[in-house]
């Protein structure tokens, strides 16, 4: 089991202690959290006119890349930044509009480029600031925009802030990172630690530091202290590190972890729950550690940064929130953040139809109006094609999750390798393992290896990504069949579908500037209408394996013809409304006329 699904896990199975039979359950984080909103959407409500704005961020789509698997372009088995410039013709042609590289600056590597020795520079393992500025250069000629990672809450153990703020009780770093004395320690003691917090990747959060005979925080791995955002120096020098990449030319942000960025100054213990995790620590809920209201100060302060420059840049936010409000507080008044990350769907992680209608509604209507992120796959969690497959359909499933991505209103966000159906392929051994977690919670966790394996390019022994022989992770059996060689031959292959679809949104006015409305009730098929002017695109997913039949009435559908924009299954030119068959997870996306 993988790291954010272990601690989900844990939430799910306190839900479903205490929820009734006859709810739904769509989030994981369902009354746990707080609750979810009592949303019942009328369509003249959901079909109010969302602000039409013009900013490149609402018509984008994001791919996100992880610099270590992309390409290798030196033969040392380790994608490298010269290496993406080499496929932007690539992602040009398949319709990508920006690009999100996770963190490339120089990292010891513990938690592969999150924890970050030095903020204004690239590790020579990818490259040098000259290869990145050709980066940004040749992405600009292909109207690519370039999104960092700005990984805010934590810094490695390596990084001369921190190295300084160790060395001494008064260094003047000191107070950059949340230094704490001990329970109960003594001068030959180191007591206990300051309270019961824990870190997302097992264990106490607080690291004991014989030197200065005090514990340090740390929300993920001991080698990534966190940052104090209570001091005001922290705010100055991190600043300065979206300064630095805003005058390279980037064109916004990928927020890290942004919920973490503030812990309970009185040190409450958090409350547990039931169960234990895959570390076999007690599960918790990490209520004094998450989400606590001066993030919403930071997040402003960063979009006043970034505001400086022009282009409309973008902030990104990793926010895996507990409901839509939560989620819509991200927007603030349109001064915090334009996208972030929707994981209450991109977790639903079962093809229900009731589930996809009632979030995709509920962040349609957020109350802050902003502009839904939607992904499903990223570089924390098992790749879409297992985690929504049955094991027998993936395929076709693929296709379908495709259609759901990128007929939706909103801006979506790709990862690597998921337009080809890469699969999750985790190490078969613990001595195999580079991702710590895995190492530590072998087998039940085991790491985030298998949805990094380099990206299949073609069906030679190295994918095409590298010429060494040996790639940083192996390459996984299945891309002999699964790469963009031989997909691109076939017409009806997942990445033929995400480029048909990658297409048709820049295209179809109705797909690209309408509003969404969910139509029906039907317990397998989610439908839905995208709308702009008098044009009407007509979304059906059937997201079971039976065969379906539909019927629309008139006062449903602005027409009673449908013509496939799309189809996931052979069928004719033209359907009647009033009678349309849908085979088992079939996707279609029509013209209505
Ligand atoms: C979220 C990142 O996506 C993940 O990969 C990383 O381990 C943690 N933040 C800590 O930086
Ligand atoms: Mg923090």
């Amino acid at each position: 089991m993988h790291w954010i699904m272990n601690i989900l896990a844990t939430i799910a199975l306190s839900v479903s202690i205490g929820a009734s039979a006859t709810t739904v359950e769509c989030s994981i984080y369902d009354d746990v959290m707080g609750g979810k909103p009592q949303t019942s959407v009328s369509p003249a409500q959901a079909e109010k006119e969302q602000p039409a704005g013009s900013e490149w961020w609402r018509h984008a789509v994001i791919y996100e890349i992880d610099p270590r698997s992309f390409q290798d372009s030196d033969g040392d088995g380790v994608g490298d930044i010269k290496g993406i410039t080499s496929r932007l013709d690539y992602l040009h042609d398949l319709g990508i509009d920006a690009i999100w590289i996770t963190p490339m600056y120089p990292s010891p590597g513990i938690d592969y480029g999150y924890d970050i020795s030095d903020y204004t520079a690239i590790d020579p393992e990818y490259g040098t600031m000259a290869d990145f500025d050709n980066l940004v250069a040749e992405a600009k000629k292909r109207n690519i925009r370039v999104i960092m990672d700005y990984v805010i809450n934590h810094t490695s153990d390596q990084n001369k802030w921190f190295i300084e703020s160790r060395s001494s009780r008064d260094n003047p770093k000191r107070d950059w990172y949340i230094w704490r004395d001990g329970k109960g320690e003594t001068a030959t003691d180191k007591g206990e630690p300051p309270n019961n917090w824990q870190s997302w990747f097992g264990h106490s959060a607080w690291q004991w530091d014989e030197k200065t005979r005090q514990y340090y925080y740390h929300y993920f791995y001991v080698q990534q202290p966190d940052l104090n955002w209570r001091n005001p120096e922290v705010h100055k020098a991190m600043d300065g590190v979206l300064d630095f990449w805003m005058k390279r030319g980037v064109a916004g942000f990928r927020i890290d972890a942004v919920s973490r960025l503030y812990e309970d100054p009185n040190l409450h213990d958090d409350p547990y729950l039931p169960g234990h995790n895959a570390y076999g620590d007690r599960n918790i809920q990490h209520k004094y550690t998450d989400d606590l209201p001066e993030v919403h100060d930071v997040l402003k302060e960063v979009r006043s940064v970034v505001d400086k420059y022009p282009g409309d840049p973008v902030l990104v936010t990793e926010a895996d929130e507990p409901n839509v409000q939560a989620l819509a507080k991200m927007y603030g008044n349109g001064d915090e953040v334009q996208l972030p990350m929707d994981f209450q769907i991109a977790d639903v992680n079962k093809l229900s139809a009731p589930c996809f209608r009632e979030l995709f509604n509920e962040i349609e209507n957020n109350s802050a109006h902003g502009q839904p992120e939607y992904f499903f796959s990223n570089h924390d969690q098992p790749r879409q094609w297992d985690r929504y497959g049955d094991g027998e359909h993936n395929d076709q499933i693929a296709k379908l999750m495709a259609v759901l991505e990128l007929t939706t209103r909103g801006t979506p966000q790709m990862y690597y390798g998921e337009e080809l159906g890469m699969r999750t392929t985790d190490p078969a051994r613990v001595e195999d393992v580079h991702d710590p977690i895995g190492k530590l919670g072998w087998p039940k966790e085991k790491g985030r290896d298998g949805e990094r394996t380099p990206m299949q390019w073609d069906e030679t022994a190295e994918a095409g990504f590298t010429s060494a022989t040996k790639p940083w992770l192996p390459i996984p059996p299945s891309a002999s069949k699964y790469n963009v060689e031989a997909e691109s031959k076939d017409p009806n292959s997942i990445f033929n579908t995400y480029k048909s679809l990658l297409s048709l949104r820049k295209t179809e006015s109705a797909l690209r500037d309408g509003t969404q409305v969910s139509i029906g009730n039907d317990p397998d098929v989610f439908a839905y209408l995208r709308k702009n002017g008098d044009e009407t695109v007509l979304v059906l997913l059937n997201l079971s394996d039976r065969e379906r039949t539909l019927s629309f009435k008139p006062d449903e559908l602005p027409g009673s013809k449908l013509t496939p924009l799309y189809s996931s299954m052979p069928g004719p030119a033209s359907i009647a409304a009033a009678h349309v068959v849908l085979s088992p997870f079939a996707a279609v996306v029509a013209k209505v006329q």
